[in-house]
């Protein structure tokens, strides 16, 4: 098992990261000073498949377990979920101390946080990460919140979990296009901040996707180093967190626009970049090799690389700017210089479009 920390002072935690977790969780839960009872919130089909297994560590070390299962998709993170969720830990007297242990992907991960964070004005929660994207991504950090019906996550909190489980054999049921999608965010790591998992990507993108154990742990590992590191530096966003969104400008709108059907986050985010890639060449801040190293290895990962051809460029600025990350007309969009290294530029959504037709 390894165990890497997220330095964040009087907030700080570990992540365990290793096979067969799952069956420890009790352990570790118990270590991070949870209270008696725990309430699981998770899927109908991750409680067929990894709930008792759950349950069982957690009773064995004599928590009190409650689970709330949620309709899977992305719609139901939503505040009648959320709504789910306080009722049954009312039910079930929960007070200042209980725990709530989110068992799942992004959207479980971020309604869990969120009804933590609010919940009797904050009871602990643990993330335990299932998908690949939440794995490497969503479950550290501390972004919590729920769609509205005027757009993504537009209510949330900056909320820090007290420990997050990594279980890699969880991701033997993923389906394979979330796992692929989950690693359009590992790639944007190393385009960001290290050429070397960049290149190891490239060298050993077949073992990946035969789910290689080992490379599994390094690959997640590395991932996970790089979000702790943007995160203790500017953990509320306040400027160079938003580094990590390299690729979501365009991805953010492509989702958008497709009514967040067409598109896995992953994929929308891999388009961004591959174009992200182009527009920093076209810049001349990104060298050519680089921009068509990253290209290959979008595509050669089996993720897509081109805007729809039905997406018209006044849809697509009209997408970015209700954005919330545009500020006073501009948005803050993120460059690669070459392959490990980023550069903020203020672009308007008019500008953002010419240079994806090349303009
Ligand atoms: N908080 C953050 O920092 C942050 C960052 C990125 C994304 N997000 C959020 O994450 C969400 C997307 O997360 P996601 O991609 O994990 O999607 P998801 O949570 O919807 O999971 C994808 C699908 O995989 C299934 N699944 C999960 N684990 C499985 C497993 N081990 N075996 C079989 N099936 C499994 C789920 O039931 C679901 O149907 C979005 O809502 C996004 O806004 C949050
Ligand atoms: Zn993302």
């Amino acid at each position: 098992m390894r165990t890497l920390t997220v330095n964040l002072g009087a907030r700080s935690y570990p992540i365990y990261l290793g096979r067969e977790l799952l069956a420890q969780a009790g352990e570790f839960i118990q270590r991070a000073g949870c209270g008696e009872k725990v309430g699981i919130v998770t899927h109908p089909k991750l409680a067929e498949l990894y709930l008792p297994i759950l349950e069982e560590s957690l009773k064995r070390t004599g928590f009190r377990v409650v689970s709330v299962i949620i309709p899977e998709g992305e719609e139901h993170k939503n505040f009648a979920s959320l709504s789910l969720i306080y009722d049954r830990l009312i039910e079930e007297r929960f007070d200042r101390g209980s725990c709530v242990v989110a068992l799942g992907g992004g959207v479980v991960g971020d309604l869990a946080g969120f009804a933590a964070a609010t919940f009797l004005r904050g009871v602990p929660y643990v993330q335990v990460p299932t998908t690949l994207l939440a794995q490497v991504d969503s479950s550290v950090g501390g972004k919590t919140g729920v769609n509205h019906r005027a757009g993504k996550n537009l209510i949330g909190a900056f909320y820090q979990p007290r420990l997050v489980i990594i279980d890699v054999e969880a991701l033997r049921t993923l389906p394979p296009r979330e796992f692929v999608a989950g690693l359009a965010e590992v790639i944007k790591y190393g385009v960001i901040a290290d050429p070397k998992l960049f290149a190891l990507l490239e060298q050993k993108l077949d073992r990946l996707l035969g789910l290689d154990r080992e490379l599994l742990v390094d690959v997640i590992a590395t991932s996970c180093a790089i979000k702790a590191q943007v995160v203790e530096r500017d953990e509320q966003e306040e400027d160079y967190r938003s580094v990590l969104n390299f690729g979501h400008t365009v991805g953010h709108a492509l989702e958008a626009l497709t009514g967040y059907g067409k598109f896995l986050h992953g994929e929308a985010v891999a388009v961004g970049m591959v174009q992200a890639a182009a527009i920093s060449s076209r810049q001349g801040v990104c060298d050519e090799t680089s921009q068509r190293r990253i290209s290959e290895l979008v595509q050669n990962a089996g993720l897509p690389t081109e805007i729809p051809s039905g997406i018209e460029p006044r849809e697509l600025i009209q997408a970015m700017e209700v954005d919330k990350k545009s500020l006073g007309g501009k948005i803050k969009f993120v460059l690669c210089r070459g392959i490990g290294a980023t550069q903020f530029v203020w672009f308007s959504a008019e500008e953002i479009v010419a240079q994806l037709a090349g303009e």
